[in-house]
């Protein structure tokens, strides 16, 4: 068994390694003058069993064609079986075709890893369940809602929490969450206006006087939590956490959420963090 690191989440794959007792296998990415990436495998994987770790973070092209080189290279040189561990799929968001002419790219990416040598993918929390179905190798599809739960547990009365779900999409999700720590569930009315604006309305559910933890898959610009956070204060709830599997993090994302009252905004490290967009109320648990 063999696992390399692509250049999106290193310290992820370094932490995965420990937990086996082996060493992350050396590769080396540069780029060519002309903008072109280069990998080298810099050890024999001829018949080993070799995973390779990336998340499709920002920069996401580099890193999705980081990955589809590492994993041709492999091939070439004959991995008896490539797994690609991609804790963040952020294509799972292009799954559907919801305008005209458009790409339904979370299958085509999908396409693209099977024709770059992945023989098995291995990743968590898609946007959408439906999406593992886009795939035509075999998929593990794992979750953080029990690690995110059980930090929720070990310090909230859950006689007295709510999970919200952002909206009707995240239903499914959320309550997965709220049936693992044995409470109700609310619904938001959400429409979203842009690809940063969202308009929230009706709350399905009571969440009067109860402690919030809202529950989603991703934090992207952070306007559907601001939006959320609004919405649960206005229908009375007390205090509201968040538990959310992917820090993506981009653009004002920081700073709109330091402007919200969220006590506490718990996600993993399926995303590197780097330390300038650390705060105060961000706590990151390990999937390793
Ligand atoms: C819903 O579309 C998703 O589950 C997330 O709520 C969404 O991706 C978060 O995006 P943003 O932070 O940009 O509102």
């Amino acid at each position: 068994l063999k696992i390399f690191s692509g250049g999106s989440n290193p310290d992820l794959a370094t932490e995965i390694c420990g937990n086996i007792g082996i060493h992350l296998s050396p590769m080396e990415t540069s780029r060519f003058s002309n903008d072109n990436l280069f990998v080298q495998i810099k050890e024999s994987v001829r018949e080993k069993d070799v995973f390779v770790v990336q998340s499709l973070s920002t920069p996401v092209s580099d890193h999705l064609m980081e990955l589809m080189i590492t994993l041709d290279a492999l091939r070439s040189a004959s991995a008896k079986r490539i797994t690609a561990v991609i804790p963040y799929y952020s294509y799972a968001r292009s799954d559907k075709k919801d305008a005209p002419r458009i790409s339904i790219a979370a299958r085509l990416v999908a396409d693209l890893l099977k024709t770059a040598g992945a023989d098995r993918v291995l990743t968590m929390d898609l946007h959408a369940d439906a999406v593992h179905g886009f795939f035509s190798i075999p998929v593990d599809h794992l979750t953080a809602i029990p690690t995110i739960c059980d930090y929720f547990a070990a310090f909230l009365d859950l006689s007295k929490v709510v999970v919200v779900a952002t909206d009707a999409g995240g239903a499914k999700r959320a309550g997965r969450f709220a049936k693992r720590l044995d409470t109700s569930l609310a619904i938001i009315d959400k429409r979203r206006l842009s690809d940063s604006d969202v308009q929230q309305g009706l709350v399905v559910g009571n969440v009067k006087g109860l402690d919030a933890i809202i529950f989603d898959d991703e934090i992207s610009t952070g306007g559907t939590l601001v939006s959320t956070v609004e919405t649960l204060s206005r229908a009375g709830a007390a205090k509201v956490y968040v538990g959310a599997t992917h820090p993506v993090l981009c653009g004002h994302a920081v700073e709109k959420l330091n402007q919200t009252f969220i006590s506490e905004i718990v996600v993993t490290n399926t995303v590197h963090v780097p330390v300038e967009k650390q705060f105060p109320q961000l706590k990151s648990l390990s999937v390793a």
